[in-house]
């Protein structure tokens, strides 16, 4: 058959299927023999978007010499658990803007080349630009890609969205009640996404469907040693509330040669929020115990210093660290963490930000724009916090709608946008605990190490304190450790 014919006949199965197969997914699968078997078994698998990794499961695998002996699950078997910084800002130097109107176009340009690339990756569109549409019949159905700009209600009650691309802008609208609406009412401004839609006129469309950028679905990788990689965040050091006890319980049991699965630990990861700060709110300094910044960050050293010093620490900020509270946080200067690192080393990493562990991407993040996205979905709770972590990998962005009420610096080195695709995602802020599993990937929401502040009691809100994660990398389990007294699950 020709290559042309093999590749309509593995469109049709793929549409049948709901299969979404990125393009160059396509053109691989075109030249195996046994393409329509492999598509029905990622099929079988609930497998929605096919990437080339996926297809290379199936490909025979490099015969190895009968005399080399098998990679053991435990115990022997080399793996590299050094960390290594992929995207990180460093200083607020390799992310600083004058603020202008220009920064922000060239942001939003940059974010929407980007997406825009990422969705144009898979087969299933084929877009169109907006200023094409005129050129089109009415009532003839295209798909185009595009920044949402504006997001309203109708007179008559339907929603409508503005979306442009770099040259043109047009209004999409879904009709109240409609499955389109039940779509459209996920979309947050400023998303880029990519809409199948119907031609009404030069100036309006009718929505059909709606593609976020997301993260193809993939088999969770997993390490053939059994490593553990812990975390935790929001301790907020030098507040009145910091659960110094239940923190000093984590620390022995870290430290306890006879817990057989503290001994495997070999990376911490404190995901912001580390100290309580200083002026981050009205009336702060009656809640401080140590009302000075420099001596927080020494007390949180005092603590660090009692980790183990072969596991690697890696810290991310969060709003109430010394940095500036706008996305992306730089790294914490490390003249905070001076007498700490005289003694032993960090990673001072920004939020968001990127670390290899022993082969895996794990993407950390404070949580800033959860707020932001909050506001905009109703369907959303501080509570669960992990369905707020899907809806930014769907997004493969963490600004959700600039000027809604969190700041953000307009950053054309792309640090708020998900390029490397994660294999665990970290984060904290809402100091709730919350842990999914979402396309084979690991989500893990942090809670806290520091009591029910007043604004939490007056917002009803309940935090979750005295929880540490750990994570077996070669099986992906997840075991959640309280050291406040309550139970340890899997
Ligand atoms: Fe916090």
């Amino acid at each position: 058959m020709q290559i042309g014919k093999t590749i309509e006949r593995i469109k049709e199965l793929a549409a049948k299927d709901n299969l979404i197969i990125t393009k160059n997914a396509l053109e691989t699968l075109a030249k195996l023999s046994n393409c329509e078997e492999i598509l029905r078994k990622l099929a079988e698998k609930n497998r929605d978007i096919i990437t080339t990794e996926l297809i290379e499961e199936f490909l025979p695998k490099p015969k190895i010499p009968a005399t080399k002996p098998k990679a053991k699950i435990e115990g022997t078997s080399k793996v590299d658990t050094s960390v290594k910084v992929l995207k990180s800002c460093n200083s607020i130097e390799e992310s600083s803007s004058a603020g202008k109107a220009e920064n922000f176009l060239q942001m939003f340009r940059h974010r929407f080349i980007v997406l825009k690339k990422i969705l144009s990756s898979r087969h299933t569109i084929s877009a169109i630009p907006i200023k094409g549409i005129k050129n089109l019949r009415e009532r003839e159905e295209f798909t185009t890609i595009g920044m949402v700009n504006r997001k309203w209600r109708t007179k008559l009650g339907h929603l409508a969205l503005e979306i442009e691309d770099m040259d043109s802008r047009i209004i999409a609208v879904a009709r109240a009640k409609s499955h389109a609406e039940e779509v459209a009412e996920k979309v947050l401004l400023d998303d880029v996404i990519a809409l199948t839609a119907v031609k009404l006129s030069d100036e309006i469309i009718a929505i059909k469907e709606i593609e976020w950028p997301d993260i193809p679905v993939r088999r969770a990788r997993r390490l053939n040693k059994e490593i553990f990689l812990v975390t935790t965040s929001d301790l907020h050091v030098g507040s009145k509330l910091f659960l110094e006890k239940e923190f000093y319980k984590f620390l022995d049991w870290i430290n306890n040669p006879e817990e057989e699965l503290a001994g495997k630990i070999k990376y911490l990861i404190l995901s912001g929020d580390n100290v309580d700060g200083i002026g981050i709110y009205p009336q702060q300094i009656e809640e401080l115990e140590i009302p000075n910044i420099k001596e927080q960050y020494e007390r949180l050293s005092e603590l660090l210093l009692e980790v183990p010093k072969d596991i690697e620490i890696i810290i991310c900020p969060g709003q109430h660290d010394a940095v500036r509270w706008a996305d992306p946080q730089p790294a914490i200067p490390k003249e905070f963490f001076e007498p700490l690192l005289k003694e032993r080393k960090i990673h001072l990493v920004s939020s968001p930000s990127v670390v290899k562990v022993a082969n895996l991407n794990v993407l950390i993040y404070h949580g800033v724009c959860y707020h932001d996205i909050i506001e905009q979905l109703s369907y959303l709770r501080l509570t669960e916090p992990e369905k707020i972590m899907v809806e930014i990998l769907k997004r493969r962005n963490f600004m959700a709608g600039y000027g809604i009420s969190r700041p953000y610096v307009p950053d054309t080195a792309g640090y708020l946008l998900i390029e490397h695709e994660p294999d665990i995602f970290i984060s904290g802020d809402l100091h709730h605990k919350g842990v999914a599993n979402y396309k084979g990937r690991i989500l893990i929401s942090n809670g806290t190490f520091q009591g029910q502040t007043t604004y939490q009691r007056e917002q009803g809100h309940v935090p979750t304190p005295g929880v540490v994660y750990a994570v077996n990398l070669a099986t992906g389990q997840i075991l959640e450790k309280n050291f406040l007294g309550g139970s340890n699950n899997e």
